[in-house]
């Protein structure tokens, strides 16, 4: 492990930044890298073959290239396809982000829980064992956004989205009458690190009050599971911000909270 460790975190887009939020606030004397994908976004259109052929070599070369510590994939679309590819190839430790569809049904008092996520998670055998492994008697709904994702990249990067937008994507979620509180959906999976980006405009759109579960937290546990907490001495580490398409980020003031403060190169 090197001093201090070096991180990577990786996403098609922005969305992982979410991911990276809670690790920085759990590491915050880590050195980070934050790999997008933005050339093949978005993942949640391409197909299954397509999704492991690209990730399972690019993140074989960022391993090659920045030598991190961990890896932690901060994408649904791709854990849920690519995780077990990544540890047969590379000996780093890998944490992946998967539907927290076990917690949810667990905390659902209605027993009617959604799960968010791109078309390409909803699809996933991966995604149907969790349900049939953890749905703990909960009637669980999944809804394939289309556009949810790039609604929140739009959004981060300062462009205007519309409730109508937001609202269509998010309507399937609310099962059940909204005159009955004991039996419509109550919890609703966040199964795109996308969609946190929304957060506040999801809870204002919702046709009523619900939990929405972001799994970032548990991911930051897990990954500090593996790598320890962080030791006394902070010397500063840095961060970087690689998008695949090889743009210069011109987001620096938007991206400044998702590292902790610090300005990515
Ligand atoms: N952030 C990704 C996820 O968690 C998906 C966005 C995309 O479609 O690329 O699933």
């Amino acid at each position: 492990m090197s001093s201090p460790p070096t991180i990577l975190v990786f996403d098609s887009g922005l969305g992982g930044l979410t991911v990276l939020r809670e690790i920085v606030a759990a590491r915050p004397d880590a050195h980070y890298v934050y790999v997008a994908d933005d050339a093949f976004f978005p993942y949640g259109h391409h197909g299954e073959a397509q999704i492991i052929a690209r990730v399972v070599p690019l993140v074989g070369e960022l391993i090659e290239r920045h030598a991190p510590d961990l890896v932690t994939i901060a994408c649904n679309t791709a854990s849920t396809l690519v995780m077990s590819h990544l540890r047969d190839a590379y000996t780093v430790p890998f944490v992946g982000t998967v539907p927290a569809i076990k917690p949810a049904c667990a905390s659902s008092k209605t027993k009617r829980v959604s799960v968010l996520g791109t078309r390409g998670t909803v699809k996933r055998e991966y995604t149907h064992g969790l349900i049939r492994d953890f749905a703990q008697g909960c009637e669980v709904t999944l809804v394939g956004s289309p556009e949810l994702a790039t609604l929140a990249e739009a959004a981060l990067s300062g462009e205007t989205v519309s409730d109508d937008d937001i609202e269509v994507e998010i309507a399937p979620c609310f099962v059940g009458a909204a005159s009955d509180a004991s039996s419509r959906t109550d919890t609703i999976v966040l199964a795109c690190t996308h969609y946190p980006l929304l957060l506040d405009r999801l809870a204002k759109l919702a046709p009523w009050p619900v939990d929405w579960i972001d799994p970032a937290p548990a991911i930051a546990r897990r990954v500090v599971d593996l790598i320890g907490k962080p030791g006394d001495v902070f010397d500063g580490a840095g961060a970087e911000m690689v998008f695949t398409s090889g743009r210069p980020h011109t987001l620096s003031q938007a991206l400044m909270p998702f590292f902790g403060g610090r300005v990515p190169a």
